[in-house]
């Protein structure tokens, strides 16, 4: 595995990490979500991205990570970086879900029940939610963070304006903002030009989510829709309008372009991200420990020719 330090501080992230958003829920195989825990720890990827509403049932991912942390990985707590979110809704209901105060120390204190963890390594606005303060919400992380349920403070997908504001505001309660997660791929580089600039200017590393476009930039999806993916499947948030016709277009060109590297799709999508030094690390998601360790060997990629990434930005523009 490599390593690179997440933004200004001391803390180092594998360049891949692994979340656990689907595939680690109440409704998925236990001994899968296990050995691909166990798989990912042993490949040295000690970053686990969690968050309060990981499901489905909200939850339960938690608790799948909770009980494997007891069984197998007690010994080596110190060894791992494991994160949560709060500010998605948990239920309907007034207290279910935004990125308040209560919110967020209420979901802090479940995730750590659920876990079992003593703190998270980093806790992370899920959200700016539109209505609650910016001013609030980093009051609550600065809180989190003094009190010792957190290491870090981290935000995700925070609007330029606010993403700022959030940057200042720790800053000056000298809780300076560890990580922002954005969603990142060669389906979708908004992040890079609204979010990545400002993240790096302000020290903050970055780890970005939904690599793969959700499995769209594998080869998945190349010769129709399987049962078994995450577009089929009534739990999954990948949608069917999503598999347009233009993306699986795109799929093929690129897929090209990655054989002829001796590479699959999946494996040049993630080393395409990571030729961004502002990256800190790419947090892929995975149904089987076959597509895991596949996508860990996107480490081993060859460089990029110049050539190679204008064929590629002509593809995805
Ligand atoms: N901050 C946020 O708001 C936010 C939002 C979303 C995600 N996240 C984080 O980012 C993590 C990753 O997101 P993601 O799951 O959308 O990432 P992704 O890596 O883009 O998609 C993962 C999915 O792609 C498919 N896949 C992966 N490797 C494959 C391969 N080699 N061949 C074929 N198919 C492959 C699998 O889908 P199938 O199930 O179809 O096999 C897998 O579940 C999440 O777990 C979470 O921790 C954060």
């Amino acid at each position: 595995m490599e390593y690179r330090r997440c933004g200004n501080s001391g803390i180092e992230l594998p360049v891949i990490s692994l979340g656990l958003w689907h595939n680690f829920g109440s409704v998925d195989d236990f001994g899968t979500a296990r050995d691909m825990l166990l798989t990912a720890f042993d490949s040295g990827v000690c970053h686990f991205d969690l968050a309060n509403n990981y499901g489905p049932e909200p939850g339960s991912a938690e608790l799948t990570f909770g009980k494997v942390l007891r069984d197998d990985l007690a010994a080596h707590r110190d060894e791992m970086f494991i994160s949560s979110k709060a500010g998605h809704d948990m239920w309907l209901g007034v207290y279910g879900g935004n990125s308040s105060r209560k919110n967020l120390i209420a979901s802090c204190d479940a995730s750590l029940r659920r876990t079992g963890l003593d703190y998270f390594d980093v806790f992370y606005s899920h959200r700016y939610d539109g209505v609650t303060p910016v001013e609030e919400t980093m009051q609550a992380l600065v809180d989190i963070v003094r009190s010792g349920r957190a290491l870090y403070a981290g935000i995700s997908k925070y609007p330029p304006e606010q993403q700022e504001k959030a940057y200042r505001l720790l800053a000056e309660a000298k809780v300076p903002c560890l990580v922002s997660q954005y969603r990142y791929s060669m389906f979708d580089t908004v992040a890079a030009k609204d979010n990545f600039g400002l993240a790096a200017d302000s020290g903050s590393g970055i780890t970005v989510f939904s690599p793969l476009a959700q499995g769209l930039l594998t080869d998945k999806y190349l010769h129709g829709i399987p049962a078994d993916s995450r577009a089929a499947k009534s739990t999954g948030f990948l949608q069917l309008s999503q598999v347009t016709d233009e993306k699986i277009e795109k799929a093929r060109r690129l897929n090209d372009i990655a054989a002829s590297r001796g590479q699959s799709l999946a494996q040049m999508a993630l080393a395409w991200i990571l030729t961004d030094p502002r990256v800190t690390s790419v947090i892929i998601g995975a149904s089987s420990v076959r597509q895991l360790t596949a996508n860990l060997r996107s480490i081993d990629s060859p460089g990029f020719s110049p050539e190679e990434l204008s064929l590629i930005q002509s593809i995805i523009d």
